[in-house]
């Protein structure tokens, strides 16, 4: 298929645009580089520009000739989306309506969407599954859930077929350490673990050692992003077979705590990595990870890596990728 990827050149983005060229699709690919890198898209055809820009986006799908759209395109600090909620609604509920209006009027009938698991926000049981309650607990949450709306009623009234694929934690880099998350703006747990270990943060803090957990740090679904990259290229094949809409968790089933990620990174690095105690972060669920089963089901996506493969892979790219480090 011709697929159109906005955030194409960002961190999950960028693995999914070599993965559909892996399995033979088209790419175009649409980024406003605001924290996309445009060499991570090597030479697939490139569109600078925003979702929220009509004009450009009509054209991009007509000219183009675009079958699907993959959509990245996103804010996704939840700290940042309670400090300005304006520029979250505007970019990632308004951006997508945009996307979606032109969708409709140039006929391009199917989309895969990024979503997130911060839909649950603390999970009520666990794993998590499809069917567990929705609320959000931030704006960025909320920015998700609203355009999973927004793809229910553009199925029912346009027949536009939606894939939404609730992310667990996406972590880890390409196994060539050629593509991966850059941490100058992420407060992510794996990129800062790498950035303590190359002694780019004095300390990485440990929020919260006091959870009932067996450790006493909190637990969370690691998914590899080369895993999260397949299931979009699945999730594509899912709609073109089944002419359906539908929502899917993408995590591996399993959770690790702060201090296995910490473990890990210390054996793979042979790093010391200094930590320091802090208190529970505002906010944050002591434990998450997803029942996969029906990813694992419909779309036939079994995820191959585990948290060894995130750290090996984040450590290579991290200590190989100085550039970004800022
Ligand atoms: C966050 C978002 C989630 C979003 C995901 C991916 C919240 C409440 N959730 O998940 O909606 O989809 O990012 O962007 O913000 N940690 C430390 N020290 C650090 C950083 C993190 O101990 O310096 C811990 C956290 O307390 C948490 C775990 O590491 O237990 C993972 O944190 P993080 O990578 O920020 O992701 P989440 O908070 O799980």
């Amino acid at each position: 298929m011709k697929v159109l990827v906005t955030g194409g050149a960002g961190y999950i983005g960028s693995h999914t645009v070599r993965q559909l060229h892996g399995a033979g699709h088209d790419v175009v690919v649409l980024d406003t580089l605001e924290f996309g890198r445009r060499e991570a898209v090597g030479d697939t055809p490139f569109v600078q520009g925003d979702t929220g820009d009509t004009a450009l986006v009509e054209r991009v799908l007509r000219d183009e000739r675009i079958e699907a759209v993959i959509h990245f395109a996103a804010y996704k600090s939840v700290g940042d989306s309670m400090q300005q909620p304006g520029r979250y609604f505007q970019n990632n509920v308004c951006g997508t309506l945009n996307l979606l209006t032109a969708m409709t009027q140039a006929q391009v009938k199917y989309i895969v969407f990024s979503s997130t698991c911060a839909v649950y926000g603390t999970p009520e049981t666990l794993p998590v599954s499809e069917t567990n309650a929705i609320h959000p607990e931030s704006v960025y949450g909320e920015t998700k859930v609203m355009v999973e709306r927004l793809l229910h009623w553009f199925d029912a009234t346009t027949g536009l077929r939606s894939a939404a694929l609730r992310y667990f934690n996406a972590a880890g880099a390409s196994f060539d350490a050629t593509l991966g998350e850059d941490w100058t703006y992420t407060l992510n747990l794996v990129p800062l673990v790498m950035k303590a270990a190359l002694g780019h943060l004095p300390t990485l803090k440990i929020f919260g050692s006091d959870y009932p957990t067996s450790d006493g740090t909190a637990i969370r679904d690691y998914i590899h992003v080369v895993d999260l990259a397949d299931a979009h290229v699945k999730a594509l094949e899912f709609l073109q077979r089944e002419d359906r809409s539908d929502v899917f968790n993408l995590g591996t089933g399993h959770g690790s705590s702060v201090q296995q990620i910490i473990n890990a990174a210390r054996e793979v690095s042979g790093l010391p990595i200094p930590v320091e105690y802090a208190e529970r972060r505002p906010g944050d669920p002591v434990a998450s990870w997803a029942d996969n089963t029906k990813a694992r089901t419909l779309l036939g996506w079994t995820p191959q890596y585990g948290l060894r493969e995130i750290v090996e892979t984040a450590w290579q790219w991290h200590h190989t990728h100085h550039g970004f480090a800022k």
